[in-house]
């Protein structure tokens, strides 16, 4: 096989490039054989600071630890960035590394989906709010992919983001309806200086847009405030939507008050615990955060 990017990486840094599902299955039955605890970082590439976190995560609480990078094309729709997606494997190995991470799971499109491939997986009502409801099938995609890792690594944790909330609690029922043994971790959203929160997709940005896109947060955390405070969630939201149109974001996708497990729209606060959830757009770009109501 002709040397590649990537075998350049692994034999330059001794790191563990697999693309193969049968090649991580073997390292990680060697591992737990070993009696080393395993734990999985899922993402698309394209990886940056709060990835990493992720990753030292992983890390600080498993012996070995696998990075998948794969661009999931189930969860994009037609209109969606797939394309443009950044693809950046080399200089992932090397934050990979750099993290603390063990081995990187790089597998092609067939690998995932042979032809003939027609299983779904499907999370119901859950899926269909917040990034559902615009996003239509994106979760359905989303928990296809994670199902298959999970399946693949058999690892003692996986490693989840709390920047993609709504992912994140998809998975915690997956997991749990399935009877998936690997337990879900998340961990917090890491954000610039700014607050805004790390995505790949803020390199899409010019900086006069990147100024806008780091009013996001203040604003959302203004009113989680007004909320905590004992404001109506519709009126803080609505509020809020305003302020962020007149600081220059482009479209509000969607701005609401929900419960941080059941994800059921609050209007006051209750004892548990709930979050404000955003969706905007800047430049065509769709930003998302949240932030817990306290
Ligand atoms: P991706 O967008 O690459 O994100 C991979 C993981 O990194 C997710 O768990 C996400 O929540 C987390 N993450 C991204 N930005 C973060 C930030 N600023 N702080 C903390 N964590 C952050 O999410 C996906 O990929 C995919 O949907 C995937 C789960 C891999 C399935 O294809």
């Amino acid at each position: 096989m002709p040397e590649n990017g990537l075998e350049r990486i692994s034999i330059l840094i001794e790191f563990n490039v697999l693309q193969k599902i049968s090649e991580v299955r073997e390292q990680v039955s060697k591992w737990k054989s070993e009696g080393l605890s395993v734990g999985l970082v899922p993402t698309m590439g394209g990886l940056h600071n709060g990835h990493k976190s992720l990753i030292k995560s992983a890390s600080k609480s498993c012996d070995r630890v696998i990075v998948s990078i794969f661009i999931n094309p189930t969860q994009f729709g037609d209109e969606e960035d797939l394309d443009k997606y950044p693809k950046t494997q080399e200089s992932d190995c090397l934050l990979i590394n750099d993290a603390g991470g063990s081995a990187a799971f790089i597998p092609n499109v067939l690998e995932m989906y042979p032809i003939g491939f027609a299983t779904k997986v499907s999370v119901s009502g859950l899926t269909n709010i917040l990034c559902g409801a615009s996003r239509p099938g994106h979760f359905d995609g989303v928990t296809q992919i994670v199902a298959k890792l999970l399946n693949q690594v058999s690892a003692d944790r996986a490693f989840f983001g709390e920047k993609d909330w709504q992912q994140l609690t998809v998975i915690r029922r997956l997991v749990r309806d399935l009877d998936i043994s690997t337990k879900i971790i998340s961990v917090a959203t890491v954000r610039d200086e700014f607050g805004l929160a790390l995505s790949s997709r803020n390199s899409y940005l010019d900086s006069s847009q990147l100024n806008i896109a780091r009013k996001l947060s203040s604003i959302l955390q203004m009113s989680a405030y007004n909320i905590a405070s004992g404001g109506y969630s519709s009126v803080e939201c609505a509020q809020a939507a305003q302020i962020l149109l007149e600081s220059g974001f482009e479209k509000i996708d969607y701005l609401e008050c929900r419960n941080s497990h059941s994800l059921d729209l609050i209007e006051r606060t209750t004892e548990d615990e709930c979050r404000i959830f955003a969706a905007v757009y800047i430049n065509n770009v769709r930003l998302i955060d949240n932030h817990v109501v306290v």
